[in-house]
């Protein structure tokens, strides 16, 4: 059993912005290592549920134990785009939703895990060990131009062409194992070092969100957060890229101004069905957040209530 801990980011204006009612329904879609999920449940009353939701089962494991004795928490393993299983019967009844993504500490420092360019360890970056295909068999069967395409838009990289042609004539002569080894071949393609960050930073968080299907997760995620919710009830959303916030903003402006109707329709505003409504302005961590805890940088929250 894994016992590293990890740093909860925002984890008080999470709560805050989360729990409206002591006696509620909630879910916390991203359990990790449960600090949310505890905050969570310093507020809730004896009547009250919080349903942690998990892809990676060592934080399955770690849950059980932590909270074995905790009656108002149970824990559900999948990918929280499959949330309504873990709710069960309860749509349109959940109180609040929280998604904190990314990952987590335990799963960047433990080298065995994959996730990480700075140690040397399988190439395997799942979240979920129990299904999918590792980091090492897709870099290592993907067509060129399909990496090229996964590096540039899920990484952002400029040299998305460059660094997949570098990886396919290494794989010719012998594939892709460890993590270490694909870092050099990406960090020999890089023509331009940036100052502060390794070469291969970006094509790891390219493979890292492809093998795990981080962004089809989230979209799903929010669109079920919809149907789930109660009225009054909040979704909460911590982001750790533009690309995660990009979306998540997105999805509350749409759903704050309802469907797109063709111009001219004798529509009243009353009448176009609105879900959401957005809670204040995007949060990030303050200096004193930051300064402790470095991964709480790139941090950005977002609140949303669903409406009547
Ligand atoms: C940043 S950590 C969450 C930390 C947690 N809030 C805490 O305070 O300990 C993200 C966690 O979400 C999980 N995760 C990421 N994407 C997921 C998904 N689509 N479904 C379920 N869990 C996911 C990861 O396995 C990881 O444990």
């Amino acid at each position: 059993m894994s016992q590293e801990l990890h740093r909860s980011v925002l984890l008080r204006e999470a709560v805050d912005a989360l729990v409206t009612d002591p006696g509620g329904f909630y879910i916390d879609g991203t359990f990790g290592r449960g600090g949310h999920s505890a905050a969570i449940l310093e507020r809730l009353n004896e009547d009250g549920r919080l349903v942690g939701v998990d892809k990676d089962p060592q934080a399955i494991a770690y849950a059980r134990e932590r909270f074995a004795n905790e009656k108002r928490f149970s824990i559900w393993h999948g990918s929280f785009a499959d949330m309504d299983m873990a709710a069960a019967d309860r749509a349109g009844q959940v109180t609040g939703i929280l998604l904190d993504l990314g990952v987590s500490s335990p799963q960047l420092d433990q080298a065995e895990r994959g996730f990480s360019f700075m140690q040397d360890g399988p190439l395997d970056m799942r979240m979920d060990t129990s299904r999918g295909i590792s980091a090492a068999e897709w870099v290592n069967t993907e067509a060129e131009a399909e990496l090229a395409r996964v590096f540039k838009e899920y990484g952002e990289e400029r040299f998305a062409r460059r660094m997949a042609g570098a990886i396919v004539r290494r794989r010719a002569e012998k594939p892709f194992e460890r993590t270490l080894d694909l870092a050099e071949v990406v960090k020999a393609a890089n023509p331009a070092w940036e100052k502060g960050k390794h070469p291969a930073t970006r094509v790891f968080q390219a493979i890292r969100i492809h093998v795990n299907g981080e962004l089809d997760d989230l979209q799903q995620a929010l669109d079920k957060s919809v149907q789930l919710l109660a009225p009054g009830g909040r979704l909460v959303v911590i982001s750790f890229h533009s690309l995660e916030d990009r979306i998540v903003k997105r999805f509350i402006r749409d759903k704050e101004r309802g469907p797109k109707l063709p111009r001219g329709l004798p529509v009243m505003d009353s009448q176009i069905v609105k879900t959401l409504r957005s809670v204040g302005k995007a949060v990030k961590a303050d200096t004193v957040e930051v300064d402790e805890n470095l991964r709480s940088r790139s941090a950005v929250m977002r609140v949303a209530e669903k409406l009547g």
